[in-house]
């Protein structure tokens, strides 16, 4: 096996005998030997070879082209070229994959619209191997975070027979023949489909990780999530990577403890790990991210409720598209003057209108507000959504009729609070907004190999 270009660019010593291989970026003649640039993905920087023309292999030069795979065996040796402490001057070149030279990516910069049209050779970008480096590491790192506080990490399915939001906005699974639906009475016989009843794909892991949290105390879902709601925004897709943590024995205030400790950590954590990829972003996507990123890893996050937001709102002074007004969503303009202009810094809303909000939240004694919060942050919006539940069973039961949903369909989770019921709480944070606010891209399909949105699944 070669050795990573990252163990190689960091090596102590020269080394007699070394062997890497990887992707090349560039490649520059003269008359008497070439430069390579190799890239193995395991870090952002190259290693630079050098083929000279005593090389036993430098007859084949001249078809190592951009993209090309690669692998050279030689020596480490100190670099006299600036900017690298290291190269390798090669005693074996060996094409593993040759490259045409219509290979698309060439050394000029593209666009992101550009990239997305070759999601399959984006990740030989710089950008994009830098943002799925982090995305990868990230991951790791809410884990980590996790498992250090003890909790569990659960698998919740996948395919659902429940709509978690209640917001119907759930991808159908069937096996169904759609040229031929089975019918009863003109409905859709799902007796006949493959589990005997309607299936979808789960819009949230939730009501399934609760189940759960009532009985192994702190836990969490981490995994895929879809919705077929058709808003072809920069914040949303239809596949989309949620953390849902839930805790027992807890209310909203320690929900919202978890939620601004959990983000101060993981960009703490990109911060201090990420480094070298991060400087790619800071420098090409956006020069206030280190600023940005150092104030929200070292100041609480703002607490304000949803009346006193509205009430904020209106007072400012500023002209918004939508005036606000109790009962209404917070529109992206308002989350970002608060986030942006006013506190410039995150900020944590609670007590929304239970109107808003899902049939699972608990009811608050004013009548009208349920324990719910958003934390919202700048350049992104809502980050996480959460809340503590309704674990009183009659509150609950009472709730899901008044909707029009059929309690049929609930009888499990109701009986969760008919069995040992706690006052419980959790939140989603959506994985993708997360690398999008730790990295400065605005596109959240540049955060994700593979972006499903409306209208597009390529690969
Ligand atoms: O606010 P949401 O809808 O909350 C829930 O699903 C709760 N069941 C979570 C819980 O309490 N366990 O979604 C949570 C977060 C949002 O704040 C947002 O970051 C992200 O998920 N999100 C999306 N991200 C990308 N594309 C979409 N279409 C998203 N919808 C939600
Ligand atoms: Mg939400």
């Amino acid at each position: 096996m070669p050795e990573s270009v990252h163990s190689l660019l960091h090596s102590e010593s020269v080394r007699d005998a070394v062997t890497v291989a990887g992707w090349v970026r560039t490649r520059r003649d003269s008359k008497e030997f070439s430069f390579i640039e190799v890239n193995d993905g395991s870090c952002l920087a190259n290693l630079q070879i050098l083929v000279e023309a005593a090389c036993q292999d430098y007859g084949i030069v001249g078809t190592v082209h951009t993209g090309a795979a690669i692998r050279v065996e030689g020596e480490l040796v100190a670099s006299p070229g600036k900017g690298q402490r290291w190269e390798v001057r090669a005693r074996r070149l060996q094409l593993v994959g040759p490259a045409p030279e219509d290979f698309p990516l060439q050394k000029k910069r593209h666009t992101d619209e550009f990239l997305r049209t070759i999601a399959h050779l984006r990740p030989r970008t710089n950008k994009y191997g830098a943002m799925f480096r982090i995305r990868a590491r990230l991951a790791h790192a809410v884990h980590e975070f996790f498992h250090q506080r003890g909790f569990y990490w659960i698998h919740t399915p996948i395919i659902t027979g429940a709509d978690c939001e209640g917001a119907g906005e759930m991808f159908r699974v069937t096996t169904l023949d759609l040229d031929n639906i089975p019918k009863v009475n003109g409905a859709v016989d799902f007796s006949q489909d493959f589990f005997g009843k309607e299936a979808n794909l789960t819009v949230s892991g939730q009501l399934s990780v609760e189940t759960c949290c009532l009985a192994l105390g702190k836990v969490y879902t981490f995994g895929p999530t879809f919705r077929s709601e058709n808003s072809n925004t920069s914040r949303h897709m239809a596949e989309f990577w949620m953390i849902e943590p839930e805790i027992a024995f807890a209310d909203l205030r320690d929900d919202m403890a978890l939620g601004e400790e959990l983000v101060r950590h993981l960009v703490r954590f990109v911060q201090q790990e990420c480094a070298e990829d991060l400087d790619l972003f800071a420098r090409f996507v956006d020069k206030d991210l280190p600023a940005r990123l150092e104030n929200i890893a070292s100041h609480e996050f703002i607490r304000l409720s949803y009346t006193e937001t509205v009430e904020l709102l209106q007072k400012s002074g500023r002209k918004f598209e939508f005036p606000p007004a109790w009962g209404h969503d917070l529109q992206s303009e308002h989350e970002r003057f608060l986030t942006e202009d006013h506190f410039k810094q995150p900020v944590i809303v609670y007590d929304y209108p239970r109107e808003m909000k899902a049939f699972y939240m608990r009811q608050n004694d004013d009548g009208r507000t349920v324990a719910a919060m958003d934390i919202l942050v700048p350049a992104i919006g809502e980050l996480i959504g959460g809340s503590q539940r309704e674990e009183r069973y009659d509150h609950l039961e009472r709730r899901i009729a008044e909707l029009g949903f059929d309690l049929a369909d609930y009888w499990w989770y109701l009986d969760t609070r008919k069995y040992g019921t706690v006052p419980h709480a959790g939140f989603g944070l959506g994985f993708e907004r997360l690398l999008m606010l730790v990295t400065g891209v605005g596109n959240i399909r540049d955060v994700i190999p593979f972006p499903r949105t409306p209208k597009h699944l390529e690969f």
